[in-house]
């Protein structure tokens, strides 16, 4: 039985962040003293993690291409060993198109260091990219969430083992796109720009998790470290930021999911048997057990 447990998690727009602190509460729920730790802030050593401090881990992390955002190479190289960990994992996808990508090279990684990957979940959240869902599915998707979680956590302490079935095909599919997603984030990560709204607040560079903003001669410059979270974008007080050559790739207007989740008019029903076409897998996802 765990006695402590530490959440690492990553999250750009707070969709992972609502789930790490969910899970953190499901756990506090039977007793377990949880703490969430951001991967940015063990980066950048503002967070400290032992794992000799907890006898199980969580990683949480929002689907970028298929698989972990690029700031989880840092991430994965500056973990500090383990042995035999238990570890969980929880990702989220905007879609859940291929289960989210396989997690074969990410198991791999950590069980290099000592973490016994024994359960995973995807909890699918509202895409942050090319489309903007409704609130009443952003509600939906969350609540549903929340009842994944719940299971979880029951599941994980009563030692059930529970892992994504892979395949070849999507683990080398998954980590060809991944790979290549990361070397976009070098590539085009430096894209961004701020329109002439920007009153340079400096809110997006103290934000940036990968310290990839700076301001230089009363201009906001990019840098090549972004991990395109897009937080800046969704940050942003004045709806300034944007990417050049790719202004639709973000969702406008951006989604406040507190509220969104308080306000009692918005009705989680969007998704309904009669639900086809796009949204129809969507559906099909909330049926599922699992
Ligand atoms: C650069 C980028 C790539 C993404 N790729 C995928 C993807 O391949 N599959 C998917 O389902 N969602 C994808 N998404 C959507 C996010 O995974 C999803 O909205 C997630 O819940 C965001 O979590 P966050 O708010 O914690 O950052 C992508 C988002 C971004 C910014």
């Amino acid at each position: 039985m765990a006695r402590s447990i530490a959440i690492l998690y990553f999250s750009g727009t707070g969709n992972t962040e609502a789930l790490a602190e969910d899970f953190r509460n499901e756990f506090r729920k039977k007793k377990k003293k949880t703490e969430l730790i951001r991967v940015e802030d063990l980066l950048s050593g503002k967070a400290v993690f032992r794992p000799k401090d907890h006898d199980l881990i969580g990683i949480g992390y929002p689907i970028h291409a298929l698989s972990f955002p690029r700031i989880f190479v840092r991430f994965l190289r500056d973990l500090p060993r383990a042995q035999d960990k238990r570890t969980f994992i929880f990702k989220s996808p905007g879609d859940p198109f291929g289960n989210g990508g396989s997690t074969a090279y990410l198991r791999k990684k950590l069980n290099q260091k000592g973490y016994q990957v024994i359960y995973e979940t995807t909890l699918v959240m509202p895409a942050n990219v090319f489309f903007r869902y409704p609130d009443s599915m952003i509600k939906q998707l969350f609540l549903h969430a929340q009842k994944k979680i719940k299971q979880a956590v029951d599941e994980i302490l009563h030692n059930t083992v529970r892992l994504q079935k892979n395949n070849l095909f999507l683990d080398i599919f998954t980590e060809f796109f991944n790979r290549g997603a990361h070397l976009a984030c070098y590539l085009f990560g430096k894209e961004m720009r701020t329109t002439k709204a920007c009153n340079l607040c400096l809110v997006c560079v103290k934000k940036c998790p990968t310290q990839n903003i700076r301001l230089e001669q009363k201009k906001i410059k990019f840098g090549r470290k972004c991990t395109l979270c897009v937080k800046c974008f969704c940050i942003c007080p004045k709806n300034a930021v944007y990417y050049r050559g790719m202004k639709w790739a973000i969702v406008k207007p951006w989604y406040d999911l507190a509220r969104i989740m308080k306000d009692r008019q918005i009705r989680p029903d969007h998704l309904t048997p009669r639900t086809r076409g796009y949204f129809r897998r969507f559906y099909k996802y909330l049926i599922k057990n699992q």
